[in-house]
């Protein structure tokens, strides 16, 4: 998934018009695919115009939607293409294994920012709450958790009300100047003994003509295997940032863990 940005309203409405687009066709005797294949093109298109105008939300926008459609017509080279116009301006990690099993606790679990993969809600299933700012992203999560469009910043929980707060690659999407209130946020809605979760990846400094940098992932779960990769706009992190964050809203550090680009905190608030 790279640079999931687009609001479900505007993504309903391109792929209306692809699909208008597409019967037109059909009824004109344009075999269908070929008026796919050539959306996917002008996508591409306007993509690179956005890049060069250094507009990535708008460009992920655009090729999150190529490939939509890519997949749908099962067209594996109009994959790779795309695949192949996101290396020319994104750098991507080698592929880093992440290996998780549920987590253990008998209360809810807060995922922030779970759409996507929905990794945590594979995991812990019912128990788990994901929030995310666009309903798009919760509803091609395929898991059981109960999903909410929500913001990281303003939570509308009571206080104390989570055992487990997670969130599996999704501070790396937040602005920075949002996380210091997601942190407070998050200490304020987790139990007196409660943990808060965190995987995300170390950005370097940025280097050569690159605008966006790519985490990709081997998650492995007790039942599954899966290969994603999570894009955002070049920005620097790394696990002594998140830390500082934890020290200012009063979290304690209980475990840290880091193996090549990706590292794991996890947090408690009980001080
Ligand atoms: C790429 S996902 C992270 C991976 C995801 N946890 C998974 O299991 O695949 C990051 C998500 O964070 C969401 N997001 C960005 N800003 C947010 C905010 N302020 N509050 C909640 N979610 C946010 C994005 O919409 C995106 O779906």
């Amino acid at each position: 998934m790279i640079m999931e940005t687009m609001t479900q309203k505007a993504f309903t409405k391109t792929v209306n018009t692809v699909m208008s687009t597409s019967a037109l066709h059909r009824r004109s005797g344009v075999p269908r695919m070929i008026a796919e294949e050539k959306e996917v093109r002008k996508l591409i298109d306007d993509a690179e115009q956005d890049v060069k105008a250094d507009d990535l939300k708008e460009a992920g926008k655009k090729l999150h939607q190529a490939m939509q459609i890519a997949k749908n017509i099962g067209n594996e080279k109009l994959l790779n293409y795309i695949h192949e116009f996101i290396q020319k301006f994104s750098y991507s990690t080698k592929a880093q294994p992440v290996e998780l099993s549920p987590t253990e606790t008998d209360g809810f679990i807060l995922d922030i920012g779970g759409g996507g993969e929905g990794i945590i809600g594979r995991l812990n299933g019912k128990q788990v709450v994901a929030i995310d700012t666009s309903e798009r992203e919760l509803e091609e999560t395929q898991n059981e958790a109960l999903k909410a469009v929500m913001d990281a910043t303003d939570l509308k929980f009571l206080p104390e009300s989570f055992d487990v707060c997670t969130a599996f690659f999704s501070l790396m999407y937040i602005p920075k100047n949002k996380h210091l209130k997601v942190f407070e946020e998050v200490h304020r809605v987790l139990k007196d003994d409660g943990k808060f979760l965190v995987w995300d990846v170390r950005i370097p400094e940025r280097y050569g003509d690159y605008k966006a940098f790519i985490v990709r992932l081997k998650v492995r779960l007790p039942d599954e295997e899966i290969e994603t990769g999570y894009g955002v706009k070049w920005r620097t992190q790394n696990i002594e940032y998140f830390k500082e964050l934890a020290q200012k809203t009063n979290f304690k550090i209980v475990n840290e863990w880091s193996k090549g680009e990706i590292f794991r905190l996890e947090m408690s608030k009980n001080v």
